[in-house]
C-alpha cells in the first residue's frame, strides 16, 4: 500500500523575468487566464487530486497571494447588497477550508531544489507533490490526478513529462528511461538543462511532481548545478541511487505562462473552452486576423 499524497508544495517565489514589467507588483502567478488568476487554475487541479494541504513557497512582495485565497468582506458584502450572487459565487470558489495552505518564505532565490527544501517541516515525513505553477495544464483527468494515479499504481516517485518542442529540450530538465513502452516508465537517469545535442531523450520535465520525503535529506547538501542555482532535478537524480522513480507522459496540453506568448496562448485557449465565451472570442480572434 502507498501512502495518500496529501500536501502539495508550489513554489511561487520567482521574478517572473519574462513577463515583467506585469509581475513587478502582481506575483507572476496571480496574473490572468481570461478572467481568473493562474494561481486558482492550479489549486483547483490541486484539490481534484485530493490534496488536502497546500504549501506556497513565497518570496518578499507576494502577499497578494495570501489575500486572493482568503475570505474578503468588503468585495463580498458589496456584491451581496447588489445581488450580484453570480459574482459572488465566483470570488468565493477559490476559497477552501481554514488551514488548508501555509505559506514559507524562501529569503533567497536559489533555486527549487531550495525551494522546495524550504517546505520540509510544513511536510514532513510523507509524499507529496510538487506544481510548478507557470505551467498550466488542460487535461481531464486533471494533470496531478494522472500523476497521483500512476503513483497509486507503481509507488517511489513520479515525474510527469512531455515531448519538448523542436530544439528546446536544453532548456528544460530531461529525463532517460529504461524503454518507452506505454506513457509510464521506469526512468534511469535526468539531467537538468544538457548542452544541445546531449539530451538523453526528448522528453522534459514539466512541472508535477510526486516525490518521497528523502528527498529532502538529498537536498539539504546539495550543491549548486545548471545556472549556479540548486536544482530540483540533480536532488532527483541523487535520489534515484536508492529509489524508484517513474516518468508519466500525462494526456493533455501544457502552457508555459511564465513566457508573453504561452500566457497570450492560454488566455485564448481557456476562452475558446469556455462555453460563454467560445463564439466571441472567436469572433475577435478572426477580425484581428483580417485587421
Ligand atoms: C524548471 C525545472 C526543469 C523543468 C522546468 C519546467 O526549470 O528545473 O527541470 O523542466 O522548470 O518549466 P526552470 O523553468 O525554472 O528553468
Amino acid at each position: 500500500m502507498t501512502k495518500r499524497v496529501r500536501k502539495a508544495v508550489l513554489p511561487v517565489a520567482g521574478l517572473g523575468t519574462r513577463v515583467l514589467p506585469g509581475a513587478k507588483t502582481t506575483p507572476k502567478n496571480l496574473l490572468n487566464v481570461v478572467d481568473r488568476p493562474i494561481l486558482s487554475y492550479i489549486v483547483e487541479e490541486a484539490r481534484a487530486a485530493g490534496i488536502e494541504h497546500l504549501v506556497f513557497i513565497v518570496g518578499r512582495g507576494q502577499g497578494a497571494i495570501e489575500d486572493y485565497f482568503d475570505a474578503n468582506p468588503e468585495v463580498e458584502g458589496a456584491l451581496e447588497a447588489k445581488g450580484k450572487a453570480d459574482i459572488l459565487a465566483e470570488v468565493r470558489r477559490d476559497i477552501g477550508p481554514p488551514g488548508e495552505m501555509s505559506f514559507v518564505r524562501q529569503m533567497a532565490p536559489l533555486g527549487l531544489g531550495h525551494a522546495v527544501w524550504c517546505a520540509r517541516h510544513v511536510v514532513g515525513d510523507e509524499p507529496f507533490a510538487v506544481i510548478l505553477p507557470d505551467m498550466l495544464m488542460a487535461a481531464e483527468p486533471p494533470a496531478l490526478a494522472q500523476a497521483v494515479a500512476a503513483y497509486e499504481k507503481v509507488g517511489g516517485n513520479i515525474v510527469v513529462v512531455e515531448p519538448a518542442p523542436e530544439g528546446e529540450a536544453h532548456k528544460y530538465g530531461i529525463v532517460a528511461l529504461e524503454k518507452a513502452a506505454g506513457r509510464l516508465n521506469r526512468m534511469t537517469g535526468m539531467v537538468e538543462k544538457p548542452a544541445p545535442g546531449t539530451e538523453p531523450s526528448n522528453l522534459f520535465i514539466s512541472g508535477r511532481y510526486i516525490l518521497q520525503p528523502e528527498i529532502f535529506e538529498v537536498l539539504e547538501t546539495q550543491e549548486r548545478g545548471a545556472g549556479g542555482e540548486i536544482q530540483l532535478t540533480d536532488g532527483m537524480a541523487a535520489l534515484m541511487k536508492r529509489q524508484d522513480f517513474h516518468a508519466l507522459e500525462y494526456d493533455g496540453t501544457t502552457f508555459d505562462c511564465g513566457d508573453k506568448i504561452g500566457l497570450l496562448r492560454a488566455n485564448i485557449a481557456f476562452a475558446l473552452r469556455r462555453p460563454e465565451l467560445a463564439a466571441p472570442a472567436r469572433r475577435m480572434i478572426e477580425d484581428l486576423l483580417r485587421a
